[in-house]
Protein backbone atom coordinates (compact mmCIF):
# COMPACT_ATOMS: atom_id res chain seq x y z
CA UNK A 1 0.00 0.00 0.00
CA UNK A 2 0.94 3.10 -0.86
CA UNK A 3 0.83 6.76 1.06
CA UNK A 4 0.93 10.02 -1.14
CA UNK A 5 -0.16 13.57 0.18
CA UNK A 6 0.64 15.21 -3.30
CA UNK A 7 -2.37 15.93 -5.91
CA UNK A 8 -0.25 15.56 -8.70
CA UNK A 9 1.51 12.70 -7.65
CA UNK A 10 -1.43 10.80 -6.99
CA UNK A 11 -3.18 11.85 -9.94
CA UNK A 12 -0.07 10.47 -12.25
CA UNK A 13 -0.12 7.07 -10.21
CA UNK A 14 -3.89 6.98 -10.59
CA UNK A 15 -3.81 7.75 -14.63
CA UNK A 16 -0.83 5.05 -14.94
CA UNK A 17 -3.10 2.46 -13.40
CA UNK A 18 -6.23 3.47 -15.63
CA UNK A 19 -4.29 3.16 -18.48
CA UNK A 20 -3.78 -0.39 -17.54
CA UNK A 21 -6.86 -1.10 -18.30
CA UNK A 22 -7.57 -1.48 -14.52
CA UNK A 23 -10.70 -0.03 -12.74
CA UNK A 24 -10.06 2.66 -10.13
CA UNK A 25 -12.34 2.77 -6.53
CA UNK A 26 -12.33 5.14 -4.55
CA UNK A 27 -13.84 5.61 -1.40
CA UNK A 28 -13.96 9.26 0.05
CA UNK A 29 -13.27 9.95 4.34
CA UNK A 30 -12.60 12.11 6.53
CA UNK A 31 -10.51 9.43 8.80
CA UNK A 32 -11.25 8.01 12.10
CA UNK A 33 -12.38 4.89 10.22
CA UNK A 34 -14.78 2.33 11.99
CA UNK A 35 -17.08 -0.41 10.41
CA UNK A 36 -19.11 2.18 8.59
CA UNK A 37 -15.69 3.08 6.34
CA UNK A 38 -14.43 -0.42 6.12
CA UNK A 39 -17.77 -2.09 4.64
CA UNK A 40 -17.34 1.04 2.04
CA UNK A 41 -13.92 -0.14 1.30
CA UNK A 42 -14.59 -3.86 1.20
CA UNK A 43 -17.73 -3.19 -1.12
CA UNK A 44 -15.40 -0.94 -3.36
CA UNK A 45 -12.36 -3.90 -3.15
CA UNK A 46 -14.78 -6.02 -5.06
CA UNK A 47 -15.70 -3.88 -8.18
CA UNK A 48 -12.32 -2.12 -8.98
CA UNK A 49 -9.00 -3.20 -9.21
CA UNK A 50 -7.05 -0.10 -7.77
CA UNK A 51 -8.64 0.81 -4.50
CA UNK A 52 -8.03 4.44 -3.24
CA UNK A 53 -9.06 5.63 0.09
CA UNK A 54 -9.07 9.83 0.58
CA UNK A 55 -8.35 10.93 4.33
CA UNK A 56 -9.01 14.09 4.50
CA UNK A 57 -10.91 16.06 7.11
CA UNK A 58 -12.04 18.68 5.05
CA UNK A 59 -11.97 22.40 6.38
CA UNK A 60 -14.49 23.97 4.01
CA UNK A 61 -17.56 21.90 4.83
CA UNK A 62 -17.36 22.48 8.85
CA UNK A 63 -19.39 25.44 10.17
CA UNK A 64 -17.55 28.25 12.26
CA UNK A 65 -19.11 26.60 15.33
CA UNK A 66 -18.76 22.89 14.58
CA UNK A 67 -15.98 20.50 15.20
CA UNK A 68 -13.31 20.91 12.70
CA UNK A 69 -10.38 21.17 15.62
CA UNK A 70 -12.04 18.25 17.89
CA UNK A 71 -12.51 16.02 14.54
CA UNK A 72 -11.15 12.35 15.92
CA UNK A 73 -8.07 12.24 13.79
CA UNK A 74 -5.64 9.15 13.70
CA UNK A 75 -3.62 8.34 10.69
CA UNK A 76 -1.60 5.87 12.39
CA UNK A 77 -4.67 4.16 13.04
CA UNK A 78 -6.57 4.56 9.75
CA UNK A 79 -3.23 3.90 7.69
CA UNK A 80 -3.39 0.06 9.40
CA UNK A 81 -7.12 -0.61 8.86
CA UNK A 82 -6.77 0.74 5.09
CA UNK A 83 -3.86 -1.73 4.77
CA UNK A 84 -5.23 -4.62 6.48
CA UNK A 85 -8.68 -4.30 4.02
CA UNK A 86 -6.69 -4.28 0.52
CA UNK A 87 -6.54 -0.51 0.09
CA UNK A 88 -3.81 0.35 -2.95
CA UNK A 89 -3.42 4.11 -2.16
CA UNK A 90 -4.21 6.04 0.82
CA UNK A 91 -4.52 9.91 -0.50
CA UNK A 92 -3.81 12.15 2.52
CA UNK A 93 -3.33 15.79 1.32
CA UNK A 94 -2.43 18.82 3.71
CA UNK A 95 -5.40 21.49 3.73
CA UNK A 96 -2.77 23.75 2.08
CA UNK A 97 -2.45 21.29 -0.88
CA UNK A 98 -6.23 20.89 -1.64
CA UNK A 99 -7.12 24.59 -0.72
CA UNK A 100 -3.88 26.56 -1.93
CA UNK A 101 -4.21 30.13 -0.70
CA UNK A 102 -6.29 32.43 -3.50
CA UNK A 103 -8.52 29.28 -3.80
CA UNK A 104 -12.34 30.62 -4.65
CA UNK A 105 -13.47 28.19 -6.87
CA UNK A 106 -16.79 26.22 -5.35
CA UNK A 107 -19.31 24.09 -6.12
CA UNK A 108 -22.67 24.77 -5.56
CA UNK A 109 -26.31 22.98 -5.52
CA UNK A 110 -29.61 24.54 -6.47
CA UNK A 111 -32.35 23.02 -4.25
CA UNK A 112 -31.02 19.88 -2.95
CA UNK A 113 -28.74 21.29 0.05
CA UNK A 114 -31.96 23.30 1.29
CA UNK A 115 -33.32 20.13 2.92
CA UNK A 116 -32.35 18.35 5.96
CA UNK A 117 -29.18 18.86 7.16
CA UNK A 118 -28.65 21.95 4.74
CA UNK A 119 -30.87 23.94 6.49
CA UNK A 120 -28.99 23.52 9.32
CA UNK A 121 -25.57 23.52 8.64
CA UNK A 122 -25.03 26.11 5.54
CA UNK A 123 -22.49 25.83 3.37
CA UNK A 124 -22.14 22.28 4.61
CA UNK A 125 -22.89 20.67 1.30
CA UNK A 126 -20.93 23.54 -0.90
CA UNK A 127 -17.45 22.25 0.88
CA UNK A 128 -18.75 18.50 0.42
CA UNK A 129 -19.27 19.03 -2.82
CA UNK A 130 -16.56 20.59 -3.68
CA UNK A 131 -13.79 18.60 -1.75
CA UNK A 132 -15.22 15.53 -3.72
CA UNK A 133 -15.26 17.27 -7.19
CA UNK A 134 -11.65 17.90 -6.32
CA UNK A 135 -11.20 14.17 -5.33
CA UNK A 136 -12.71 13.02 -8.72
CA UNK A 137 -10.49 15.25 -10.42
CA UNK A 138 -7.61 14.26 -8.41
CA UNK A 139 -8.21 10.42 -8.53
CA UNK A 140 -9.85 10.01 -11.49
CA UNK A 141 -12.24 7.18 -10.28
CA UNK A 142 -14.30 4.54 -12.53
CA UNK A 143 -16.32 4.42 -9.53
CA UNK A 144 -17.14 5.25 -6.21
CA UNK A 145 -18.61 4.88 -3.60
CA UNK A 146 -20.83 6.36 -0.51
CA UNK A 147 -22.88 5.55 2.68
CA UNK A 148 -26.21 5.90 2.86
CA UNK A 149 -26.00 7.04 6.14
CA UNK A 150 -25.48 9.99 4.72
CA UNK A 151 -28.25 10.11 2.31
CA UNK A 152 -28.94 14.18 1.43
CA UNK A 153 -24.82 13.87 0.43
CA UNK A 154 -25.56 10.86 -1.49
CA UNK A 155 -27.76 12.34 -3.58
CA UNK A 156 -25.82 15.73 -3.81
CA UNK A 157 -22.46 13.53 -5.05
CA UNK A 158 -25.11 11.67 -7.39
CA UNK A 159 -26.74 14.38 -8.85
CA UNK A 160 -23.48 16.52 -9.28
CA UNK A 161 -22.24 13.66 -10.98
CA UNK A 162 -25.13 13.79 -13.43
CA UNK A 163 -25.10 17.72 -13.76
CA UNK A 164 -21.42 18.53 -14.53
CA UNK A 165 -21.25 14.38 -16.95
CA UNK A 166 -18.69 13.40 -14.71
CA UNK A 167 -17.15 9.95 -15.87
CA UNK A 168 -17.79 8.08 -12.52
CA UNK A 169 -20.26 5.28 -11.52
CA UNK A 170 -21.52 6.39 -7.79
CA UNK A 171 -22.90 3.59 -5.91
CA UNK A 172 -24.49 3.68 -2.51
CA UNK A 173 -24.02 1.44 0.46
CA UNK A 174 -26.21 0.30 3.21
CA UNK A 175 -25.46 1.74 6.71
CA UNK A 176 -23.69 -0.44 9.04
CA UNK A 177 -25.16 -0.33 12.76
CA UNK A 178 -24.18 -1.56 16.31
CA UNK A 179 -26.29 -4.31 17.76
CA UNK A 180 -28.28 -1.66 18.97
CA UNK A 181 -29.66 -0.01 15.87
CA UNK A 182 -27.33 2.88 16.52
CA UNK A 183 -25.48 4.28 13.02
CA UNK A 184 -22.38 3.77 13.67
CA UNK A 185 -20.15 6.95 13.48
CA UNK A 186 -16.88 9.04 14.36
CA UNK A 187 -19.43 11.72 16.18
CA UNK A 188 -20.38 8.79 18.34
CA UNK A 189 -16.98 9.01 20.05
CA UNK A 190 -18.00 11.68 21.98
CA UNK A 191 -21.08 10.05 23.21
CA UNK A 192 -21.11 8.55 27.25
CA UNK A 193 -22.29 4.96 27.87
CA UNK A 194 -25.73 6.76 28.64
CA UNK A 195 -25.97 8.50 25.71
CA UNK A 196 -25.40 5.37 23.82
CA UNK A 197 -27.88 3.68 25.51
CA UNK A 198 -30.42 6.66 24.26
CA UNK A 199 -29.65 7.14 21.17
CA UNK A 200 -30.70 3.55 19.96
CA UNK A 201 -34.03 5.31 19.68
CA UNK A 202 -33.69 7.05 16.46
CA UNK A 203 -33.90 3.81 15.02
CA UNK A 204 -35.94 2.69 16.74
CA UNK A 205 -38.61 5.94 15.88
CA UNK A 206 -37.49 5.34 12.53
CA UNK A 207 -39.13 1.93 12.59
CA UNK A 208 -41.98 3.00 14.02
CA UNK A 209 -41.86 5.72 11.50
CA UNK A 210 -41.76 3.07 8.73
CA UNK A 211 -44.14 0.61 10.84
CA UNK A 212 -46.74 3.58 10.54
CA UNK A 213 -46.54 5.05 6.85
CA UNK A 214 -47.03 0.95 5.75
CA UNK A 215 -50.01 0.99 7.89
CA UNK A 216 -51.49 3.58 6.22
CA UNK A 217 -51.32 6.38 8.70
CA UNK A 218 -50.29 9.86 6.98
CA UNK A 219 -46.72 11.17 7.50
CA UNK A 220 -47.85 14.07 9.64
CA UNK A 221 -48.99 11.51 12.23
CA UNK A 222 -46.10 8.77 11.23
CA UNK A 223 -43.62 12.32 12.43
CA UNK A 224 -46.01 13.29 15.36
CA UNK A 225 -45.52 9.20 17.12
CA UNK A 226 -42.06 9.17 15.95
CA UNK A 227 -41.14 12.80 17.95
CA UNK A 228 -42.91 11.24 21.16
CA UNK A 229 -40.48 8.09 20.46
CA UNK A 230 -37.08 10.91 19.88
CA UNK A 231 -37.82 12.82 23.08
CA UNK A 232 -36.96 9.42 24.80
CA UNK A 233 -33.66 10.32 23.51
CA UNK A 234 -33.48 13.11 25.93
CA UNK A 235 -32.29 14.99 23.29
CA UNK A 236 -33.11 18.44 20.95
CA UNK A 237 -34.52 17.01 17.52
CA UNK A 238 -33.36 18.74 14.74
CA UNK A 239 -35.36 17.50 12.40
CA UNK A 240 -37.98 14.95 11.79
CA UNK A 241 -39.19 14.32 7.79
CA UNK A 242 -40.53 12.39 5.89
CA UNK A 243 -39.53 13.15 2.22
CA UNK A 244 -39.04 12.17 -1.74
CA UNK A 245 -36.40 10.23 -2.12
CA UNK A 246 -35.12 12.12 -4.84
CA UNK A 247 -35.91 15.67 -4.54
CA UNK A 248 -35.82 15.26 -0.51
CA UNK A 249 -39.02 17.69 -0.53
CA UNK A 250 -41.47 17.09 2.58
CA UNK A 251 -44.58 14.64 1.20
CA UNK A 252 -48.18 15.26 2.97
CA UNK A 253 -49.14 11.49 1.27
CA UNK A 254 -47.09 8.42 0.76
CA UNK A 255 -47.94 6.26 -2.14
CA UNK A 256 -45.22 3.80 -3.13
CA UNK A 257 -42.02 4.90 -1.79
CA UNK A 258 -40.18 7.62 0.32
CA UNK A 259 -37.64 8.53 2.72
CA UNK A 260 -37.98 8.82 6.50
CA UNK A 261 -34.81 11.13 7.98
CA UNK A 262 -33.97 12.89 11.06
CA UNK A 263 -31.38 14.45 13.20
CA UNK A 264 -31.12 14.64 16.94
CA UNK A 265 -27.99 16.17 19.01
CA UNK A 266 -27.46 14.60 21.87
CA UNK A 267 -24.87 15.50 24.06
CA UNK A 268 -22.07 16.68 22.16
CA UNK A 269 -23.19 15.00 19.05
CA UNK A 270 -25.50 15.84 16.34
CA UNK A 271 -26.76 12.42 15.42
CA UNK A 272 -28.12 11.57 12.07
CA UNK A 273 -29.97 8.31 10.40
CA UNK A 274 -32.76 7.29 7.62
CA UNK A 275 -34.38 4.76 6.35
CA UNK A 276 -35.75 4.10 2.80
CA UNK A 277 -39.52 3.20 3.08
CA UNK A 278 -40.73 1.01 0.13
CA UNK A 279 -44.72 -0.47 -0.68
CA UNK A 280 -44.45 -4.19 -1.76
CA UNK A 281 -47.06 -4.08 -4.54
P1 LIG B 1 -17.02 10.58 6.59
O1 LIG B 1 -17.99 11.11 7.59
O2 LIG B 1 -15.69 10.13 7.05
O3 LIG B 1 -17.72 9.40 5.83
C1 LIG B 1 -17.09 8.78 4.74
C2 LIG B 1 -18.09 7.83 4.08
O4 LIG B 1 -18.46 6.83 5.03
C3 LIG B 1 -19.39 8.55 3.67
O5 LIG B 1 -19.78 8.08 2.38
C4 LIG B 1 -20.37 8.12 4.75
O6 LIG B 1 -21.71 8.12 4.31
C5 LIG B 1 -19.88 6.71 5.04
N1 LIG B 1 -20.34 6.23 6.36
C6 LIG B 1 -20.20 6.84 7.56
N2 LIG B 1 -20.81 6.10 8.53
C7 LIG B 1 -21.32 5.02 7.93
C8 LIG B 1 -22.07 3.86 8.38
N3 LIG B 1 -22.39 3.70 9.65
N4 LIG B 1 -22.44 2.94 7.47
C9 LIG B 1 -22.11 3.08 6.15
N5 LIG B 1 -21.41 4.14 5.66
C10 LIG B 1 -21.02 5.09 6.53
O7 LIG B 1 -18.85 11.83 4.59
C11 LIG B 1 -17.73 12.28 4.71
O8 LIG B 1 -16.75 11.71 5.47
C12 LIG B 1 -17.28 13.56 3.99
O9 LIG B 1 -18.38 14.42 3.86
C13 LIG B 1 -16.62 13.31 2.62
C14 LIG B 1 -17.58 12.62 1.64
C15 LIG B 1 -15.35 12.45 2.78
C16 LIG B 1 -16.20 14.65 1.99
O10 LIG B 1 -15.34 15.34 2.81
Amino acid sequence: MIVLRSPEKTFRKCVKEKRKGRIVGLVPTMGALHEGHISLIRKCGKICDFLVVSIFVNPTQFGPSEDFKSYPRDFKRDRKICEENGVDLVFYPTAENVYPPGFETFVNLEKLPSHLCGLRRPGHFRGVATVVLKLFNIIQPDVAVFGKKDYQQFRIIKKMVRDLNIPVRIIGAETVRTHKGLAVSSRNWYLSEDEIGRAAFLRKALLLGKKLLLKGESPARAKQEMRKMLFRTGGKIDYISVCDRFTLDEIKRFEKECLIALAVKIGKARLIDNIEVRRKL
